[in-house]
C-alpha cells in the first residue's frame, strides 16, 4: 500500500511537472460544425471594434499597449518568451468584455531553449523523422512558456545563396523542400504551437539575391518549384501562412489576391487565417499601390490579409474603412472568422494558462538535447576527405583548433528566452579533449575577434599553434551581420580575414581540416584545392561542437548531403540541378554551346552528395512493370551495398528525366530518397514507389500535364546518380 502511495505521488509530481501535451490539429466533422457555430455566436457578440482587434498582433517592446488587450482592441501578440511576462497579457484578456484569447507567437525557427541546426542544416540530415523531432522540441519547449504559435517552417526554395535567408529553408528543391516542410509542420503542431507556412510565395527567388527585392517567376515554375512545400505544409495541417515581403510578378504578395485568395483559399481550401509579415501591410506604401495605411489596409484586407502583423494600419484605420463602406462588413466578418477558427481548434479557449514556475523544467530536457546533438551530427557534410586524413587518426598527437567559430557565444538569429534553462553549447576544443586520447595534446586559438570575423586577434600565435601540431582543425565561417534577415552578400567567400588566416594556416605545410559554420553555401573552390578536408556545417545549434567532435573522432559517421548547390563562383548562380536542357550541348572545346569562357558548368559540389567514412555501391536498379498507365505506379528497387569498412547511412537518391514531353522538362528531378543505415559489408534492397501522377508539370497556364512517353531513372547518391531504369508512361 505505502508503495502504490509512493507510486503515486511519484506519478503526481511527473504530471506537475510536465503538463499534457496540446497536440495541435484541425478538428473535423462535428467538432469542427460546433467550432463554426460558437464563431458564429461570438461574431453576433462583438463591437467593430472588437473584430478589427482580432486581426491587430502587436509585439513585446516599445509601444506596446497592454491595454489594448484589456479593450479587445488586439487579437495576437508577438515575442513574448518570458513565460511570467505572458501569463500578465493572458490575465489582461480576462479582464476584457468577451475575453477572447489572445494568439502568442514567435519565430522559434530552429529551436526555443535548445537549439537545432539551422533549418538548411537540417534539411542536410535528409531525414524527415528527424527534423520532425527537432522541430516538436522546439513547439514543446515554446509551449511550456505559453506561446502557441510559431512563425516557422520557412519553406521558401531558394537558388541563390546570396540570399542571407538561405539558412532558414530547405535549399534548391522541390521535392525535399516539400518533404521538410511537412515534417516540420508535423513536428511543431505536435509539440503544441500551430505553424506558419510563410512567405507567400516567391521570397526565395528575389531578384540577384538582396533582401526585400522583387521576384519574376514564371507560372510554370512557382507551381512546380515554390508551391509545393506550401502544398505540403498545408496539407500537413499548417494553420496559419504569411505573406512575403516581395511584389509576385508586380504585385506585392501583401496584396495578392490571385495567390492568397484564388489560389490558396479557392483552389486549395485553406481554412486557417494569413498574416502579413512585419509591417508589410503598411509597406504597401511603398511598394507604390497605395497612397496612405487606410489603402494600403483596405487593399491587404481585400486580397486576403487576416492579420496585420507589426503594422497597426488595421488598428488605426480599418473600422473607419468598414464605416465608410470601402470594406464590406463580411469580409471583415470573414477574416475575423478565420482567426477564431484557429483559436478554437488551437483549443486556446480551453487551455490553461502558463505556468511560470513549471516552465524552466521543460527546458533542454535530456530528450530534446539528444535529438539536438543527432540532428547536427546528421546535418555535418563532409564535402572533402583526401586520403582520409578523417577521422583523426591514432597516429596525430597534437591537434590545433584555429578561429574563433569553435567556440561560440550562441546559436541563434531570433529568440532569446532569457532566464530559461541552461545554455551550454560546448566549445570545439573541449568537445575534441573529451573523446581524444590523453596523449593527444589539443590547443586553441581563436585567431580573429568575434566581430564577424573581419579583424585578426593573434595571427601570429595562432599560426604558431598551428605549426606546431600535427593536424590543423580551422573552424570558420559566417556569424553576426552575415546571418539571415538583411544580410544577402555579393561575394560569397570567407568573411574578413578568414581566407588570409585560411591561406597562412595552409602555407605551414601541416594538414588542414577545414569545419565550417555558415548560413548558405560559400565559393569554397580555393579551399576545396589546398586542404585536406572540409566538413560544411549550417551552425549546429546547441550540440553543434559536440556533434563536430563525434565526427572529426570517428563516432559518428558522417551523413550529411548537400541541399543546395555549392558554386564554384559567384558567376553561376542562380545554380541548382534540375536545370532545363538547352538547345547546346554542353561540348566544351566547341565556340556556340552553352558554357562560361572562364568556369565550369558544374558545382562545385553538387545537390545531394556528400561523403561518409564507408562507401555505398549501386547495382541492380529494377522496376516492377515496363510501362505504366498514366494513373498508374510502379516500384523501383536497387541494391545498395556498404563497401567500406565502417557502420554507416547513405541517403538513397531517386531521380528521373523525361527526355521528351511536351514541354522542356529539367535534366534531373529528385522523385524519392531515403535514408538507410547498413553494417559494413551489409547490402540492402532499396525500394520506392513512383506514381505517374508525381511525373507531370505545369504549364504557363498552370494546367498540369503527364506526359506519355519514356521515363529515366537514377538511382544513387548523389544528383549525379549513375544507376539507371525506365519506364513508358502510357496514355490508359
Ligand atoms: C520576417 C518574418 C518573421 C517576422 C517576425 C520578419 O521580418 O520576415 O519571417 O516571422 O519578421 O519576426
Amino acid at each position: 500500500m505505502a508503495l502504490r502511495l509512493v507510486a503515486a505521488f511519484l506519478l503526481l509530481c511527473l504530471a506537475t511537472a510536465a503538463p499534457a501535451q496540446q497536440v495541435v490539429s484541425w478538428k473535423t466533422g462535428r467538432e469542427a460544425q460546433g467550432i463554426e457555430r460558437r464563431i458564429d455566436a461570438l461574431l453576433r457578440q462583438m463591437t467593430l471594434k472588437e473584430k478589427v482587434g482580432q486581426l491587430h498582433l502587436s509585439g513585446r517592446g516599445e509601444g506596446f499597449d497592454i491595454n489594448q488587450v484589456r479593450s479587445g482592441e488586439m487579437g495576437a501578440v508577438m515575442n513574448f518568451v518570458v513565460p511570467a511576462e505572458v501569463l500578465a497579457v493572458q490575465k489582461a484578456v480576462r479582464e476584457s468584455r468577451l475575453k477572447i484569447p489572445l494568439i502568442i507567437g514567435l519565430d522559434a525557427v530552429h529551436g526555443f531553449s535548445t537549439y537545432f541546426p539551422f533549418p538548411l542544416g537540417q534539411a542536410s540530415s535528409w531525414n524527415p523523422e528527424l527534423i520532425e523531432q527537432a522541430a516538436y522540441w522546439s513547439g514543446r519547449e515554446a509551449a511550456a512558456a505559453g506561446i502557441n504559435w510559431t512563425f516557422a517552417p520557412m519553406v521558401d526554395i531558394t537558388r541563390d545563396p546570396r540570399w542571407g535567408r538561405t539558412l532558414e529553408g530547405a535549399g534548391e528543391d522541390a521535392y525535399l523542400g516539400a518533404t521538410v516542410a511537412a515534417a516540420r509542420t508535423r513536428g511543431y503542431q505536435r509539440g503544441g504551437v500551430a505553424t506558419t507556412v510563410k512567405h507567400f510565395v516567391g521570397y526565395g527567388a528575389v531578384e540577384a539575391g538582396r533582401d526585400y527585392n522583387t521576384a519574376w517567376i514564371p507560372t510554370s515554375q512557382l507551381f512546380d518549384v515554390h508551391l509545393p512545400p506550401f502544398k505540403a505544409s498545408l496539407e500537413a495541417g499548417s494553420m496559419t501562412a504569411m505573406a512575403a515581403f516581395n511584389a509576385l510578378n508586380g504585385v506585392p504578395a501583401t496584396a495578392h489576391r490571385g495567390m492568397l485568395t484564388d489560389l490558396l483559399r479557392g483552389k486549395w481550401g485553406f481554412r486557417g487565417f494569413v498574416t502579413s509579415d512585419f509591417g508589410s501591410v503598411t509597406e504597401l506604401r511603398l511598394h507604390g499601390i497605395a497612397r496612405d495605411d487606410a489603402e494600403a489596409a483596405r487593399k491587404a484586407l481585400l486580397a486576403g490579409i487576416d492579420m496585420d502583423m507589426m503594422g497597426d494600419a488595421y488598428h488605426k484605420h480599418l473600422a473607419d474603412e468598414v464605416r465608410a463602406g470601402r470594406v464590406p462588413m463580411k469580409a471583415l466578418d470573414e477574416a475575423v472568422r478565420r482567426v477564431l477558427r484557429v483559436k478554437f481548434h488551437l483549443g486556446l479557449f480551453d487551455r490553461p494558462d502558463v505556468d511560470p514556475a513549471a516552465a524552466p523544467k521543460l527546458m533542454q530536457t535530456e530528450g530534446a538535447r539528444e535529438v539536438a546533438l543527432q540532428a547536427a551530427r546528421e546535418g555535418a557534410i563532409l564535402l572533402k576527405n583526401a586520403d582520409d586524413i578523417l577521422p583523426i587518426r591514432d597516429s596525430v598527437k597534437s591537434v590545433a583548433v584555429i578561429g574563433a567559430m569553435a567556440v561560440p557565444e550562441d546559436e541563434r538569429v531570433w529568440t532569446d528566452p532569457a532566464g530559461l534553462g541552461r545554455r551550454v553549447i560546448t566549445p570545439l576544443p573541449d568537445a575534441l579533449r573529451e573523446r581524444l586520447s590523453q596523449d593527444v595534446r589539443v590547443t586553441f586559438e581563436p585567431a580573429f575577434t568575434k566581430n564577424c570575423g573581419t579583424e585578426f586577434a593573434d595571427k601570429q600565435a595562432a599560426i604558431r599553434a598551428a605549426a606546431e601540431s600535427d593536424l590543423i582543425v580551422a573552424m570558420l565561417g559566417e556569424d553576426c551581420a552575415f546571418l539571415g534577415e538583411a544580410a544577402s552578400r555579393t561575394k560569397l567567400g570567407l568573411p574578413g580575414v578568414q581566407q588570409e588566416l585560411l591561406e597562412a594556416l595552409v602555407a605551414t605545410g601541416k594538414p588542414v581540416v577545414l569545419v565550417l559554420a555558415t548560413g548558405r553555401p560559400l565559393v569554397l573552390t580555393w579551399a576545396s584545392e589546398h586542404v585536406a578536408a572540409i566538413l560544411q556545417t549550417f551552425h549546429g545549434g546547441t550540440e553543434g561542437r559536440a556533434a563536430i567532435a563525434d565526427i572529426l573522432t570517428g563516432r559518428y559517421n558522417p551523413s550529411g548531403r548537400v541541399p543546395m548547390s555549392f558554386p564554384r563562383s559567384v558567376g553561376q548562380i542562380p545554380i541548382y540541378y534540375g536545370q532545363l536542357p538547352t538547345g547546346r550541348p554542353e561540348r566544351p572545346r566547341e565556340r556556340y554551346s552553352s558554357i562560361y569562357m572562364d568556369e565550369l558548368n558544374e558545382p562545385l559540389y553538387p545537390f545531394g552528395y556528400g561523403l561518409s567514412y564507408s562507401r555505398f555501391t549501386y547495382a541492380d536498379a529494377r522496376v516492377s512493370a515496363a510501362s505504366m498507365p498514366l494513373d498508374g505506379a510502379v516500384e523501383v528497387s536497387v541494391e545498395v551495398t556498404n563497401a567500406g569498412p565502417r557502420d554507416g547511412q547513405e541517403v538513397v537518391q531517386l531521380y528521373i528525366r523525361q527526355p521528351v514531353a511536351s514541354l522542356s522538362r529539367p535534366l534531373r528531378q529528385l522523385k524519392g530518397f531515403t535514408k538507410v543505415m547498413l553494417k559494413a559489408g551489409e547490402r540492402k534492397t532499396v525500394r520506392f514507389r513512383l506514381e505517374a501522377a508525381r511525373l507531370g508539370a505545369h504549364d504557363d497556364e498552370g494546367r498540369y500535364v503527364v506526359d506519355p512517353g519514356e521515363i529515366e531513372i537514377y538511382l544513387g547518391g548523389s544528383s549525379r546518380a549513375a544507376v539507371k531504369a525506365q519506364v513508358r508512361l502510357e496514355k490508359s
